[in-house]
């Protein structure tokens, strides 16, 4: 496999006034795979927007280095490989989503036509095709969202950095995200992304790195986390009886909904309970969903790590 992003060492020290300073991140050591979509997670002020604008050349190490598509970097010329997304993304907003996207193409010196082909694709697929005339100043946070992404996506480079890509995103918008960014993986791109979406990480990424206070804690493979043992079953199921003898079994362990009740119970009592459930004949079982570990699970020990 190629490497995509390759960090080496890669710190930042923020001086303020009177001596003040932030090791917004310290000594980061990552490497990301062409068809791979890396997912960066950390509670805010970890340093995730930080390691970001290092990697766009918007603000300068103070130690370490990095080197795209294998190539160290030492112009700016490694840019045209990236997409880019920023964490609030503001354009100037008397142009048009149109007239921006022509403006982005071409400074990547893109031919016309092929502006034009790329815009309508990525409107259409952004949902926001519809208002490719109005002024950006009229959009909504998540419509400027999704032209954010179409005018990291514009120029079809090789390598994705998107801080934050669901941010502001409502449910179909967070669907139609996902989508193209798992097409730009089959497509043997390289995706690196920072989110707070423990279930957006689980469902696209193929590795997540948990960083917390400048320093990356762990990198783990999304695969091995859902693969992890279950924890619980939640067991949910309706009785004509308003108290089902089942609950004096497992006591404790049950919430009543308006018409369900929900029983959550250890991974060995579960043929017990479904033996109970079958020959009580007022109950109607309605959903057996195994808890695992999860990443929610992974990332609240991290944090909780001394
Ligand atoms: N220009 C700056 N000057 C001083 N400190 C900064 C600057 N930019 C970032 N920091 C500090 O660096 C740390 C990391 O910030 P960063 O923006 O990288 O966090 P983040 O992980 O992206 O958080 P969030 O999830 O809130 O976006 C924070 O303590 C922040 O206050
Ligand atoms: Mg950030």
């Amino acid at each position: 496999m190629e490497t995509a992003i390759k960090t080496e060492g890669l710190s930042k020290t923020f001086k303020g006034k009177k001596g003040t300073q932030v090791n917004a991140l310290i000594g980061l050591n990552l490497e990301i795979q062409k068809g791979e979509i890396f997912g960066f997670l950390g509670p805010n002020g970890a340093g995730k927007s930080t390691t970001i604008k290092l990697i766009m050349g918007l603000i300068r190490p103070t130690s370490g280095s990095f080197s795209v598509l294998g190539l160290t970097v030492s112009s700016d010329e490694y840019k045209k490989h990236i997409g880019y997304l920023p964490e609030n993304p503001s354009y100037y907003d008397y142009l048009t989503a149109e007239e921006l996207l022509h403006f982005v193409g071409s400074t990547f010196s893109m031919e016309t036509t092929e502006i034009e082909q790329n815009s309508e694709h990525l409107l259409k697929t952004l949902d926001i095709y519809e208002s490719r005339k109005r002024p950006i100043k009229s959009y909504s946070k998540g419509m400027l969202q999704r032209l954010g992404l179409a005018q990291a996506l514009i120029h079809d480079p090789e390598i994705f950095v998107l801080d934050e890509p669901m941010s502001g995103l409502d449910p179909i918008g967070r669907i139609l995200v996902r989508n193209l960014i798992l097409e730009l993986k089959s497509k043997g791109k390289a995706v690196f992304m920072s989110t707070h979406i423990l279930n957006d990480i689980e469902t696209i990424c193929d590795r997540v790195g948990i960083i917390i206070n400048g320093e990356l804690k762990r990198i783990v493979k999304i695969k091995d986390i859902l693969e992890k043992d279950i924890i619980s079953y939640d067991i949910t199921f309706s009785s004509t009886n308003n108290e089902p003898e089942i609950l004096n079994t497992f006591k404790g362990q049950f919430s009543k909904r308006v018409d369900t009740f929900n029983l959550k119970i250890l991974p060995q009592d579960l043929t017990k309970i479904l033996s109970n459930i079958s020959k009580d004949k007022d109950i109607t079982l309605h959903l057996i969903q195994p808890e695992r570990k999860g990443l929610e699970h992974l990332f609240t020990e991290i944090i909780n790590e001394k």
